[in-house]
């Protein structure tokens, strides 16, 4: 049934590749998009339109939206904090965005240098003209159970910024365990107090994997009901603005935890592998999907 329909949105061209030290030539990330638009994704975050200056491996996110092969059949969304990086992302043909609160006062300013209540505002504005423009919106939530600046977090502003973020118009947000604090129990009580606000249709979970819980909270939000999930090949990642963070979960790991629990995704596992153990070598770093290197080693 659908019910057992999970959709998997891959941000290792994004949130992967943000944190790596050494600058990544624009062919290998439009190689790896490339490679990853042929596996069943349908949803691949390409880049974003940020400082160049704070984050300096996503500066030529417009020169990879242009170069990609677009398949019609995926999306591929980017980052844009306001009003000034939207207009460049659409000038770069972006068609679908995703705008990035935090639930954490703290790490709104350190990441996007402003209080949430004027990240909002900000927000706001990108909202109305995506709007005009038919641009579908994805809204995020960072430090949705934890900060690496604050500590704990409470649920209810994770609620109050995600129900903020789709009356603007986000049709799903994404809610980030940032730096992988949660387990099954935080990330359930979480969830719970989300939906006090929002239906689960508009829930998607984005989980970092520094504790080793990340697939431990994806089952955990499989029973909340949630079927969409963010993860990137190979593990790649990390944040630039918090410390410690390591990547998000891997897209290998999840699409071995949900084939064998019933799950459907279109996604064909053996490929990621192949796309996770090529883009580590491309890297020179060590392949952190577990299930990849499994799968390949068979
Ligand atoms: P702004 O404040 O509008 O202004 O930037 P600006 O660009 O005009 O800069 C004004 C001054 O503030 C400048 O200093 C900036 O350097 C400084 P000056 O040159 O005048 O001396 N400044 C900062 N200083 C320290 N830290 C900062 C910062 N920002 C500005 N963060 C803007 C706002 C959003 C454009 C900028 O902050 C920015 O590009 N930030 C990068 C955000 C980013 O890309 N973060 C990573 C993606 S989010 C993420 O990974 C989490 C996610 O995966 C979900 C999850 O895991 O939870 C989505
Ligand atoms: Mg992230």
């Amino acid at each position: 049934s659908s019910d057992k329909f999970v959709k998997i949105v891959e941000v290792g061209p994004r949130d992967g590749l943000q944190n790596e030290k050494t600058i990544i030539p624009l062919e290998v990330k439009v190689e790896l998009i490339n490679k990853l638009s042929s596996t069943g994704l349908l949803a691949i975050e390409a880049g974003s339109f940020v400082s160049p200056r704070l984050v300096p491996q996503m500066a030529d996110s417009e020169n990879v939206l242009k170069s990609i092969n677009k398949n019609p059949k995926v999306s591929y969304p980017v980052l844009v904090p306001n009003r000034k990086y939207f207009d460049r992302a659409v000038e770069a043909g972006a068609k679908e965005i995703a705008i990035f609160g935090s639930a954490s006062e703290a790490f709104s300013q350190k990441n996007i240098n402003c209080s949430i209540s004027e990240s909002l505002k900000r927000f706001e504005e990108v909202a109305r003209l995506a709007q005009e423009m038919n641009i579908p919106m994805r809204g995020y939530v960072s430090c949705v159970v934890g900060c690496p600046y604050e500590g704990k977090v409470d649920p209810k502003v994770a609620q109050y910024v995600s129900k903020v973020l789709v009356d603007m118009g986000c049709y799903e947000i994404s809610l980030g365990d940032t730096i992988g604090v949660g387990t099954p129990k935080s990330i359930t009580e979480m969830v719970n107090i989300v939906l006090k606000a929002l239906p689960i249709e508009k829930l998607a979970m984005h989980c970092h994997d520094t504790y080793g819980q990340a697939i431990a909270n994806i089952r955990a939000s499989l029973d909340c009901g949630i079927r969409v999930f963010d993860s990137s090949i190979s593990g790649l990642g990390g944040c630039p603005f918090a410390k410690g963070a390591t990547g998000n979960v891997a897209t290998e790991d999840v699409l071995y935890l949900l084939s064998r629990e019933g799950y459907t995704t279109d996604v064909d596992i053996m490929d990621t592998c192949r796309i996770g153990e090529w883009i580590s070598g491309k890297l020179g770093r060590q392949n952190h999907s577990r299930a990849g290197k499994a799968l390949l080693a068979k």
